[in-house]
């Protein structure tokens, strides 16, 4: 149990996800009463009974944070439940296949539908309302967020705030643009609003995490126990610890963003949690 988080108050965005799942449990682990918000009531409720078994406290609120008017109804529940919101985690983000080109270049058959191949997918092809879809969570889903909550925190004495980042925010991976140039914008976000907020005393951090193993992941990297993809191989292989990373990797970086006593001096930063991935330049 951390000390100095117990009997904090932290609103987990994403929480039926795979990594901020686990961040809940081990945050409730160590003392801290939960907010978990995501779209899919079932899915946060999962995460609710798991804490609650450990004698957690937490309370579930199903919106979308991208949505600014449930953002500001998420702050209101906070705030009749707990009183005050101490920490922000913007785990909601990701990617969406249709949004990605099924080639890693430029093919001219994807311009003319009497060649394309079959299941050929190329940058022409993508919906771009779906492809805006991708920026609008990885952006707006955690500024909204962090508009709402520093509200509150400013007027309560300060906080923190933790975004997520990827390693596409350093250099995009192919076939993910949307995602790889909302991911960028992560890492710009929260330098600038760590620097707008300082004077409120609201730390704001990023975590980049490497590639962390989920239902999504195994199907298009595979695992190293059961065969990888050839992008999976490529991932392992320009990973250097050799593996892909679990969702319980990501806690402890957490904590310590959090933490006030550990961090205190620290804000604006992303911290990559990749295995060694940004270490190798792939030659
Ligand atoms: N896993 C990785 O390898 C990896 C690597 C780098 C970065 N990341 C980033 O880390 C974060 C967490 O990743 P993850 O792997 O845990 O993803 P995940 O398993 O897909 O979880 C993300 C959660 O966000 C929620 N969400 C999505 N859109 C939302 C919206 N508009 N409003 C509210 N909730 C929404 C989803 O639940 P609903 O659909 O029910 O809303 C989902 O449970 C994401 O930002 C991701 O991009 C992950």
């Amino acid at each position: 149990m951390n000390e100095n988080l117990k009997g904090k108050v932290c609103v987990v965005t994403g929480a039926g996800g795979t990594i901020c799942s686990k961040v809940s449990f081990d945050l409730a682990k160590n003392g801290v009463k939960l907010a978990l918000v995501g779209r899919t009531e079932e899915k946060l409720i999962k995460v609710k009974e798991e804490i609650e078994k450990i004698g957690g406290e937490c309370f579930v609120f199903a919106c979308d944070v991208t949505d600014i008017n449930s953002v500001d109804k998420l702050v209101d529940a906070v705030y009749e439940k707990f009183g005050v919101c101490h920490y922000l985690v913007n785990g909601a983000g990701g990617n969406n296949s249709q949004a990605m080109p099924t080639i890693t270049q430029f093919d001219p058959r994807e311009l003319d539908e009497s060649t394309k191949p079959e299941g050929m997918r190329g940058f022409y092809d993508i919906d771009m309302d779906c492809f805006e879809s991708v920026i609008k969570i990885n952006t707006m889903g955690s500024v909204l967020p962090i508009r709402a909550f520093a509200k509150r925190m400013a007027k309560d004495g300060g906080g923190s705030i933790i975004n997520f980042a990827s390693m596409n925010s350093y250099c995009p991976l192919t076939r993910c643009f949307a995602y790889a140039m909302s991911k960028a914008a992560v890492v710009s976000m929260t330098q600038s609003f760590a620097a707008y907020f300082a004077p409120a005393n609201i730390r704001i951090n990023a975590i980049a995490p490497g590639f962390i193993v989920n239902e999504r992941s195994k199907a298009y990297l595979g695992t190293v126990e059961e065969g990888l993809t050839p992008r999976g191989e490529q991932v392992i292989k320009h990973t250097a610890m050799g593996k892909f990373g679990g969702a319980e990797d990501i806690c402890g970086t957490v904590r310590y963003l959090l933490d006030d006593t550990m961090s205190s001096f620290v804000t604006g930063i992303t911290v990559p949690v990749d295995g060694g991935f940004l270490t190798l330049s792939g030659v």
